[in-house]
């Protein structure tokens, strides 16, 4: 990423895209596509969240814990701990079985079905597997996350370019996902989710099919981003990503929080 892009990431506020806005019209139309206000600085709110699937598999176990806007929040544990089903719950994929789960000041278990699209409007996930449209190129792939959300298309032909900038992708806005390295794959993936500006990056595993050096560029990516205001979280296996960047480590085992501790390695430090 050159450091003009970096720059401009980091200049950003809070929300970027009302701020670069004038005029109460304009105001008015970014209040009613994100409906995340994190009131009283939370960002989310997990109060005694169960989720079970079916009689006997509990994915998470009786989880408080808040995580304030604007953190970096690492989700860590082994397999079948429960982080995924935690990233679930946030996006409202599912509802917990017991338990309150807050997200920008809503309360999920009683947001209706019709305003899930308003919610994710406000948040921006990334995935281990990228799922990016095959048939369509990266512009159009990046577009289509402004498309859904009803952009208009001049503010779409200002936007794409824009990010595909900031995420190093300029030169690659023609080819097909199929024709990028899984690196440059993923960096699509975050130009998509951040497009919108979203208050809450999520991204389950965002590393997990790439080599060390790669995975660096792409911590490095989301680390921008949560400089914007942006409040990020995201599940990893990567000890080392994980030991690199010092942020906030919340581990989980067995759906349990085993440990929340701020500038934290990926394995508990003995004292
Ligand atoms: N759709 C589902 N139906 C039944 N059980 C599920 C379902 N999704 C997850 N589970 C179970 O819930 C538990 C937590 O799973 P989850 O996917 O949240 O773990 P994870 O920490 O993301 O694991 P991984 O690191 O392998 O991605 C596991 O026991 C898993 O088998
Ligand atoms: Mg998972």
């Amino acid at each position: 990423m050159s450091t003009d892009a970096d720059a401009q990431l980091n200049s950003e506020s809070e929300s970027p895209a009302p701020a670069r806005r004038t005029g109460r019209t304009a105001e008015r139309r970014i209040d009613r596509r994100s409906i995340l206000r994190p009131g009283d600085g939370s960002m989310v709110i997990f109060d005694g969240v169960t989720k079970r699937y079916g009689e006997d598999v509990v994915g998470l176990d009786n989880i408080s814990l808040s995580i304030d806007a604007g953190e970096f929040v690492f989700l860590v544990g082994p397999s079948g701990s429960g982080k995924s089903t935690f990233i679930r719950l946030l996006i409202k994929e599912m509802d917990a079985s017991e338990g309150t789960v807050i997200v920008g000041g809503r309360d999920l278990g009683k947001m209706g079905r019709s305003k899930v699209p308003y919610l994710r409007r406000g948040i921006g996930c990334v995935f281990q597997d990228f799922k990016l449209l095959p048939g369509r190129t990266i512009y159009e792939n990046v577009a289509y996350a402004l498309e859904v959300t009803g952009d208009a298309p001049k503010s779409i032909r200002r936007k794409v370019p824009e990010i595909l900038a900031l995420t190093g992708l300029s030169d690659k806005s023609d080819r097909l996902p199929n024709e990028l390295s899984g690196g440059e794959q993923q960096r699509v993936s975050i130009a998509r989710a951040f497009v919108n500006h979203p208050r809450l990056l999520i991204a389950d595993e965002p590393t997990g099919n790439l080599d060390p050096d790669t995975s660096i560029g792409i911590m490095q990516l989301l680390y921008r981003i949560n400089r914007t205001g942006t409040t990020v979280v995201m599940a990893t296996h990567d000890r080392d990503l994980v030991d690199k960047m010092q942020m906030r480590v919340i581990a989980l085992e067995g759906g349990k929080l085993v440990r929340d501790e701020r500038s934290a390695s990926y394995a508990t430090v003995e004292p």
